[in-house]
């Protein structure tokens, strides 16, 4: 296990950490390894019943180690975040998450896989695939329209706005807010309640809440492929290259 992934079992709750906070959390290919692995022996012990993500430190996660997309990827399937991204969204149990500070790339497009999403009202939430040049990941291009309506998706994938803990939570994307201080534990209650219920009458739920995966995990593959492609090119080379040489 990574030491930049605190993993931890607290009463059938698996609580995964980002934890890198010099960084921002973001998350990079070893990390990624890590949630992957974590995800994998929780789907398949009975003994885990929940799972919680956050950050360490102030942030929740800066989104994708921008370094990792500086290399050439020959080929998307070795790209671990993809594997993450697959893994959560087929995920058989409660997954929630415990947002303070950034959430950035994948720190906000994971909440849209999340059960339940607990925020501190000051979160800064972006998905700013559009300004780097890339497209939309983790299924969001479907999920977000879905969730949020076509305008605000537009608002926040095609303009690539900013917006608070405060709006996710008025739009639906948050269940509740807490202070920054407070919302890991939030998280972490309602993964205990949720842990305490009949465990299959829970999966069976979930699956009915969510539905088929089939297009979701069509629209992730498709979405790879353009995200491999633009990653390419000058534009996303410069603007990449641009965050790494500011002063
Ligand atoms: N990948 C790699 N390093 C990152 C990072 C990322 N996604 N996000 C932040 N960092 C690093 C910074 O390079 C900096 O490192 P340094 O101290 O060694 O220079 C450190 O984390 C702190 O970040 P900084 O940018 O100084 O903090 P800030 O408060 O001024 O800005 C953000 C915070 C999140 C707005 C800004 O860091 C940012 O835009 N990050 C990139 C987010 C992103 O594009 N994610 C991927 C989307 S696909």
């Amino acid at each position: 296990m990574s030491g930049d992934i605190l993993v931890e079992t607290i009463d059938g709750v698996l609580c995964l950490t980002f934890n890198r906070p010099e960084k921002k959390n973001a998350l990079n290919r070893d990390m990624y390894r890590a949630l992957i692995a974590a995800l994998a022996v929780a789907n398949h012990d009975d003994a885990i019943r929940a799972v919680v993500f956050a950050g360490a430190g102030d942030d929740f996660t800066a989104g994708n180690d921008l370094a990792d997309f500086r290399d050439v990827i020959d080929n998307i399937e070795a790209f671990p975040a993809l594997h993450f991204v697959r893994a959560v969204a087929v995920f058989e149990k409660p997954m929630i998450a415990a947002v303070k500070g950034d959430a950035v790339g994948v720190g906000a497009t994971l909440l849209f896989h999340c059960d339940l999403v607990y925020a501190a009202p000051d979160a800064r939430l972006r998905m700013p695939f559009i300004d780097l040049g890339l497209v939309p990941e983790a299924g969001v291009s479907l999920l977000a329209p879905h969730r949020l309506g076509i305008a605000r998706a537009a608002q926040y994938l095609l303009l690539g706005e900013a917006f608070s803990g405060e709006d996710a939570f008025r739009f639906g994307l948050a269940n509740a807010l807490a202070p920054a201080s407070q919302v890991i534990e939030r998280a972490r209650d309602a993964a205990q309640r949720l842990a305490a219920k009949p465990a299959q009458a829970l999966r069976d739920s979930r699956r009915l809440l969510r539905g088929d995966p089939a297009a979701l995990r069509a629209q992730i593959d498709a979405e790879a492929q353009l995200f491999a492609r633009a990653l390419e090119s000058p534009e996303t080379r410069a603007r990449l290259a641009a965050f790494f040489s500011r002063a």
